[in-house]
């Protein structure tokens, strides 16, 4: 376990973390996961804690495992209906949270396609606040999850070559991994079409190519990102087809990547435009592993940011 102490409030990206946070929240996760192997998949950890998940855009997985993972560790979770609550006579976000606030919450958990708002939550609520996806901005605890995942294929994460493939543009999934794999040594290449390539990736550290042969060429990690046309303001694709023909990741293309080559992929997948079934659904995809591994990575960020690890020190 990496010998540093937790002290953050909340967990906003990856962009802040360091190094040692980065392992301490990846092996504190590694300690949760057998929790899920119990017959009675429970701990006591967070009894008398409070959560609030405020999911203002749809989510099937995040969504899901920080439920879970708030059961699992006994807390008190609300789960906050965005459109069945006053927001919808114009309260505003902040008024929202500081009455949410007002009942004592110890946690809060938000995605919101406005990018910053949970930083802006951070600064005003007393409760620790948990990024769950800010526009395309970060998702802290899905690069955190994918870590684990390539961490236990590969047995670490420095040296290896990670592709990530796909509408980098809208991804903040891409961000919150470029962030987090340079800092523990991966060298991290990025491909997609140029109309969806924002400019300033290689500053963060990461090669951009606009070649999926390019980018696959000795690849450890292949991990494909959805195209999301519900965040496009103007048509960046021509067609489907041609987007699967130069990017869509099939069996054959796969033979550019290392042999033990791991497949990713955040979810949802558009089965035929980035990814083919027979991939996804594949020996080398480890997709429904991040998923699995996504409850025990958020147990873990639940838990450190709860504080009850100070209280029982
Ligand atoms: N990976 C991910 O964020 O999926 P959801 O949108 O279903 O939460």
């Amino acid at each position: 376990m990496a010998e540093i102490h937790w002290q953050r409030k909340d967990l906003l990206g990856i962009a802040e973390l360091s190094r040692e946070e980065i392992e301490l929240i990846l092996d504190t996760a590694e300690s949760f996961s057998e929790v899920a192997e119990r017959p009675i998949k429970k701990v006591p950890t967070l009894r008398g804690k409070t959560v609030i998940n405020l999911f203002f855009e749809p989510s099937t997985r995040t969504r899901s495992s920080f439920e879970i993972a708030e059961k699992r560790l006994s807390s008190d979770s609300l789960n906050f209906s965005a459109s069945a609550s006053a927001l919808t006579k114009g309260e505003s976000l902040i008024d929202t949270a500081m009455n949410l606030q007002a009942m004592s919450p110890d946690l809060v958990v938000i995605r919101h396609a406005y990018p910053g708002s949970p930083h802006m939550l951070a600064r005003r609520l007393e409760a620790g606040v948990i990024n769950a996806g800010d526009g395309a901005h970060e998702h802290p605890t899905q690069a955190l999850l994918d870590a684990f995942t390539i961490r236990r294929h590969k047995g670490g994460l420095s040296g290896l070559k990670v592709a990530i493939i796909g509408d980098i543009e809208h991804s903040r999934v891409v961000r919150s991994n470029i962030h987090l794999l340079t800092k523990m040594g991966s060298e991290v290449t990025v491909a997609g079409p140029r109309t969806m390539m924002p400019v300033g990736l290689d500053k963060l550290g990461a090669n951009v190519v606009f070649s999926l042969e390019e980018a696959l060429d000795g690849a450890d990690v292949v991990m494909m990102l959805r195209v999301q046309l519900e965040r496009q303001a103007r048509t960046l694709l021509p067609s489907v087809r041609e987007y699967f023909h130069l990017f869509g990741l099939t069996r054959e293309r796969l033979k550019a990547a290392k042999e033990d080559a791991i497949v990713m992929h955040p979810g949802p997948m558009n089965r035929g435009t980035e990814i083919t079934s027979d991939v996804a659904d594949g020996s080398r995809s480890v997709i429904l592993e991040q998923v699995a591994n996504g409850v025990a990575v958020r147990m873990a960020v639940l838990y450190l940011l709860s504080g009850v690890h100070e209280e029982t020190a």
